[in-house]
Parts: structure tokens; sequence; C-alpha cells
């Protein structure tokens, strides 16, 4: 009897050793991933995905933390955070081709008729030729891309014809291929953080901006420039990226899930656009909002300010000149119907 008592205690003992152990064992690795739009936006949705797919292909070796938002500074601090490797990854834009000029040509103006033309785009060719060097020049790699819809106006005024388009003091980011585009379209582009916008409406300072659907109806900016006018001039497509040396450090099954997880939760995103826009419609006009289809004068008239500021990225002089965009706008245009 005394024997199998100790027996039992030794047996306790090693369950108790084992059981502490395991935890550590089995830590799960965090990742941290920052953006900036607000919970609900396409971007955020994408992120969630993302964390959900890898958590699953990875069987919860990986936990993934998603910080929407810009809960983790603006733009540019997490993008540095990620360069750096203080966190693993972000989601963002064209504010890449600070590193890589190519990577604003994934938001050329007037490009594609449509956003399943985007979307084989992306998925072939077209996408492949921008991001070629990005890794090297940045510390980071691109893991998907997937849409946050076409930009439209929203000004205080209806905009009708092209005469009431050109001389609008508009917001722009501050992104040579949105000040370019501005300009060619006749418009007097005005570089500022989106926070700035509200209170430069009312000050009286802009007429007005453009953004994708989904972002004018969750800031509400349609309160104070409820006129919309669905240009669509700029689809505006964000990635997931991530810090390049923490991903070529990853044992090559976890480098298969993070690239399969990105490219699922992508394909959700382009699948879910339709209806996002539909939803974002919706509540805009349930406000103050007034949605207008432009003119075909004006609708022609951005088109070929689109194609002339193409020249940003064409030209061997300019600063923004990507030595393969012919290439790329070529591409482009082969996926069209
Ligand atoms: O890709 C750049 C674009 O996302 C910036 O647009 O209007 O969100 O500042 P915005």
């Amino acid at each position: 009897m005394k024997r199998i008592v100790a027996m039992c205690v030794a047996l306790g003992l090693f369950c108790g050793l084992a059981l502490s152990i395991a935890p550590s064992a089995e830590a799960k690795t965090v990742i941290k991933i920052a953006g900036m739009k607000p919970e609900g936006e396409p971007e955020t949705v994408g992120m969630h995905k993302f964390g959900e797919y890898l958590e699953k292909l990875s069987n919860g070796k990986y936990e993934v933390k998603v910080y929407p938002n810009s809960q983790l500074g603006k733009e540019d601090s997490y993008i540095d955070q990620t360069k750096r490797g203080t966190i693993q990854m972000c989601a963002t834009g064209t504010q890449m081709s600070k590193f890589h000029p190519a990577m604003a040509m994934l938001e050329t103006p007037m490009l594609y008729e449509d956003l399943d033309h985007a979307h084989r785009a992306m998925k072939g060719d077209t996408f492949k030729l921008i991001t070629d060097g990005f890794a090297e020049k940045s510390g980071m790699r691109t893991m998907n891309v997937f849409p946050l819809g076409f930009r439209h106006f929203y000004t205080k005024n209806p905009v009708k014809s092209i005469d009431d388009i050109k001389g609008l003091k508009m917001r722009v980011p501050n992104i040579p291929l949105y000040t370019n585009f501005a300009k060619e379209a006749g418009i007097s582009g005005q570089p500022m953080p989106f926070a700035e916008v509200m209170t430069s409406i009312e000050s009286g300072a802009i007429d007005g901006g453009d953004s994708p659907l989904s972002d004018i109806a969750s800031t509400g900016v349609y309160e104070y420039a409820p006129e919309v006018t669905k240009t669509g001039h700029i689809l505006v497509l964000h990635s997931l990226f991530i810090n390049d040396k923490f991903y070529k450090n990853l044992p090559e099954q976890d480098r298969k899930w993070f690239d399969e997880a990105a490219e699922m939760a992508a394909e959700d995103v382009w699948k879910l656009m339709v209806q996002a826009d539909q939803d974002a419609e919706k509540k805009i006009t349930a406000g103050k909002g007034k949605i207008s289809e432009p003119t075909p004068e004006l609708k022609k008239y951005m088109t070929e300010a689109g194609e002339r500021s193409w020249t940003l990225f064409t030209d061997p002089n300019s600063k923004q000149h990507v030595p393969n965009a012919k290439e790329i706008l070529e591409s482009a245009k082969r996926y069209a119907k």
C-alpha cells in the first residue's frame, strides 16, 4: 500500500512538473499588426481576417493582435516600427512609395475600368511588376493587396460641370501621386492629414476632398461637405506588410501559413467591397449626404487628367520616375475586359 501511495505521489509530482513546463513549450508568438482605419472598414476587416486565418492554420502557434485606427501611432510612425521590427506587420498603401516609387502606381489614377479589372491585374503580373524590388529597399515585404474602394469627391457645393471642379481647394493626401493628379485636374490640391479635413472645411480653407465611400461614411465628412460626386478616379489599394527579416527567419512551414492567411484575407476583402460600398452609400444618404453620378463630360475630363498624370512615373526627369512604368501600365491594360 505504501508503495502505491509513493508511486501516486511521484506521478503527481511528475505531472505537475510537466504541466508547469507545458505552457512555455507551447507559448504563442504574438504578432502585432497596425493600421489606420477604424473598425468595420475594409482595411481593418482585412487585418482581422488575416489574424483568424493565421491562428487557425498554425493551430494557435501565432496570436495576432490587431491595432486599427492609428492606435500604435500615425501611418509614418507604424511604418517605421514595422521597418525596425518593433512590430511585425502593418497595413498601408502608397505611403510606401517613399521607399520604392513604383508602389504609388498601385493607385494610378483612371487606370481601372472597375473593381474586377483591378482584381485581375493585382492577381497577375501588374502587382508583381509594381512590388518587385520593394523588400530590398524597404526591409519590408508586401504580403497581399486588397481594395478600400474608389475615391470620389465630397464638396460643399454640387459638382455638375468641369467648371465646377476647376480651382476647387481640395484636401489631398501628402503623396506626389495625389498632388500631381490634382494639378492635372485643375484642382488646387491642399496636402494635409485626413484628421484636419473637417475643421478645414468649416473654416473655409478647403471646399472638400476625395475618399472611398467607406471613409466618407465612417468619418461623417458628408455632414460637412454633403455633395458626393462618384468620379471614382483612384482605386485605393492597401496591403499587409511584414518585416522582411522576421519573415525570412520563420520556418518554411510558418512562412507558408503567413502567405496563405494573407492571400485568403485579401480575397475576402475583394469579395465584400461591393457590399461595403452599398452600405456606405446608405449611411451617407440617410444623413445629410447626396450622391450624384458625374456627367459624361466630367468623366472624360477626369480620364484625360488621370492619363496625363501618369507622366509622373514615365518621365525619366521626374523625381517619382519608375523605370518599368510603361511595362506596368501596359500590363494593367491587358487585364481590362
Ligand atoms: O494609399 C494612400 C491613401 O490611403 C491615403 O488616403 O485619404 O486615407 O489619407 P487617405
